[in-house]
């Protein structure tokens, strides 16, 4: 097999159902205002998914936009990933009805659960399997239907979560392309950010369902300060790794989790605001969709030049957390 020496992004695409959610909306369904949530969270409104889209529906529409961006057809693509801790069913995975849909028939095809560092997790692995020869490309997606395990009578988690998709298609390039990526994970801290039930240890019953534990529980407040330092410590390391540093850096794309941890992020950094990429206030957390979308819309309007660095840069339940840089 031949190696390779850089592997890019070749086409981004993104996609939001259409129904907007919006901060004045939950003020009716929880003791909340809009005043909390924005200065609380960044946030004034998400998208939220119709019920005939599960959360691959997204992810196809996310995907076909990459492929059309890259021009590649989706019998070309060798490799398929799916970020989610939402999959349309525990199983087959979502990537294996993406790739149904797209009719990408060569595709070899799986999902991982990483949370909202998801798709930074599904980056670092199929950039591996394209650097070492064993797929020419690959098709990434980051793909959410948060409100279908969100609990719509808790203020305190439902305020932040929305739905959508967002997608690339990775392949061998000239030049720059992912420069380095770290990775870390910190199993012991489940219990900050999980779903009790539906899995093996709580199947799903009358009792899982009565006790509201298919729905996301979050200890907020302990979260932020360790996404702080995780989301600053990786973006340090990876940057690092490639001999760059934060003064090198053109934009960091972050996972939306609250605007204030990215203010934080930013002042660890020594960076200015306008380098952090933000769509939070559109689109709230979306999970491994986060940084998809986010990535998608800086390709789109950022009017990126050659050279300029990017820090993909994300945290999340496990607890996971991890960068990638970017050189354009
Ligand atoms: N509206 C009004 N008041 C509220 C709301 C609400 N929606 N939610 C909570 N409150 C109240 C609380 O009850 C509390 O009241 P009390 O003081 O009377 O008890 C008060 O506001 C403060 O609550 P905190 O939880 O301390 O609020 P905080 O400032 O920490 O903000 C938040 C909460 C937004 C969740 C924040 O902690 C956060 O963003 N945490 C990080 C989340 C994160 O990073 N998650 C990981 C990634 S997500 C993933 O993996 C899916």
């Amino acid at each position: 097999m031949k190696k390779i020496n850089k592997v890019g992004i070749i086409g981004v695409g993104d996609y939001v159902p259409d129904k907007v959610l919006t901060n004045f909306d939950l003020e009716k369904m929880v003791d909340t205002s809009d005043e909390w949530i924005t200065t609380r969270t960044g946030i004034k409104q998400r998208r939220i998914a119709a019920n005939n889209q599960p959360t691959s529906v997204l992810a196809i529409n996310a995907a076909k936009k990459a492929l059309k961006d890259a021009n590649v057809g989706p019998e070309q693509i060798e490799l398929i990933i799916v970020a989610t801790i939402t999959p349309d069913m525990h199983f087959p995975s979502t990537a294996c009805i993406v790739q149904s849909a797209l009719k990408a028939n060569k595709a070899v095809c799986f999902d991982i659960s990483a949370a909202c560092a998801g798709f930074v997790y599904a980056m670092t692995v199929a950039e591996q399997f394209i650097r070492n020869g064993t797929y020419k490309n690959a098709l990434i997606i980051g793909a959410e239907k948060l409100s279908s395990i969100t609990d719509w009578k808790d203020r305190n988690t439902c305020i932040l979560f929305g739905d959508g998709a967002g997608a690339c298609v990775l392949a061998p390039v000239k030049t720059g392309g992912i420069i380095s990526s770290y990775l870390e994970t910190n199993g012991n801290l489940v219990d900050l950010l999980y779903m009790p039930g539906g899995g093996s240890r709580f199947p799903a019953s009358i009792k899982t369902v009565n006790e509201r534990m298919h729905f996301i529980k979050m200890r907020g407040n302990e979260l932020f300060k360790i996404a702080v330092r995780c989301m600053t410590d990786a973006a340090n390391k990876a940057l690092k790794k490639c001999g760059l540093g934060c003064a090198d850096v053109t934009y960091i794309i972050p996972h939306q989790a609250n605007v204030r941890i990215l203010w934080a992020v930013a002042k660890k950094l020594s960076m200015p605001q306008e380098k952090i990429f933000l769509n939070i206030q559109k689109f709230g957390n979306m999970s491994s969709a986060s940084t998809a979308v986010a990535l998608s819309e800086v390709v789109r309007t950022k009017k990126l030049k050659k050279g300029d660095i990017l820090v993909l840069d994300a945290f999340g339940a496990g607890l996971v957390w991890g960068a990638c840089v970017i050189e354009w």
